[in-house]
């Protein structure tokens, strides 16, 4: 899946794809969702009601045990249909290119991505989530717990975007 490149973007010259990896990932299982084009899916899974499925490996469903005590999970999940070599990237919605450290773009070195999901309900190695933003079969990577102490900031912010917490605050106050 190549997009055309948009005005000031740049790419790697060569594409993570095809460097000798440092570390091999396994998958654990996959994310069942109702969306098979990328233009369908939410591009944030937080803004999505949908229930979706979360399929594990059988050997890894006892790695589920006291996950049911957890109202949100963090999912890492591995972005397989995206091109991994932008590395200045104009988002759609902004004519102005960011790096890609800076974005939240499935198109990365490495394309992994995360979504604080609710846990909705456990059905042997099956969970069913509410808000993931990725397409039907997308491989999982891993389930971790979201600890609302150490894991919100409210206080946070991301200065270039339209959306940012706090517009009256310049980015170099920080
Ligand atoms: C903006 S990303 C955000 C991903 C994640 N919530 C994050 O913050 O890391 C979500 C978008 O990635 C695209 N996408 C979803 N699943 C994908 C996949 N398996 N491969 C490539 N792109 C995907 C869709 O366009 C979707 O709207």
């Amino acid at each position: 899946m190549t997009d055309l490149p948009r005005p000031g973007e740049i790419a790697l010259d060569q594409d993570p794809a095809a460097q000798r990896p440092d570390a091999g990932l396994v998958f654990i299982g996959h994310i069942e969702t109702p969306w098979t084009s990328r233009h369908e899916c939410p591009r944030s899974g937080r803004r999505s009601d949908d229930l979706c499925k979360v399929h594990l490996k059988p050997d890894y469903a006892p790695g589920l045990a006291s996950v049911d005590s957890c109202t949100h999970l963090i999912l890492l999940y591995w972005m397989d249909k995206a091109r991994r070599d932008l590395i200045v990237q104009a988002p759609a919605f902004d004519s102005v290119t960011h790096g890609v450290f800076a974005l939240r773009s499935p198109v990365r070195p490495n394309p992994i991505a995360l979504s604080v999901v609710d846990l909705v309900a456990i059905d042997g190695p099956t969970l069913t989530v509410r808000g993931v933003d990725c397409l039907n079969g997308t491989p999982l990577l891993d389930i971790k717990p979201y600890f609302p102490r150490n894991d919100s900031i409210p206080d946070a912010d991301v200065g270039w975007h339209p959306n940012r917490t706090h517009p009256d605050r310049r980015s170099t106050d920080l």
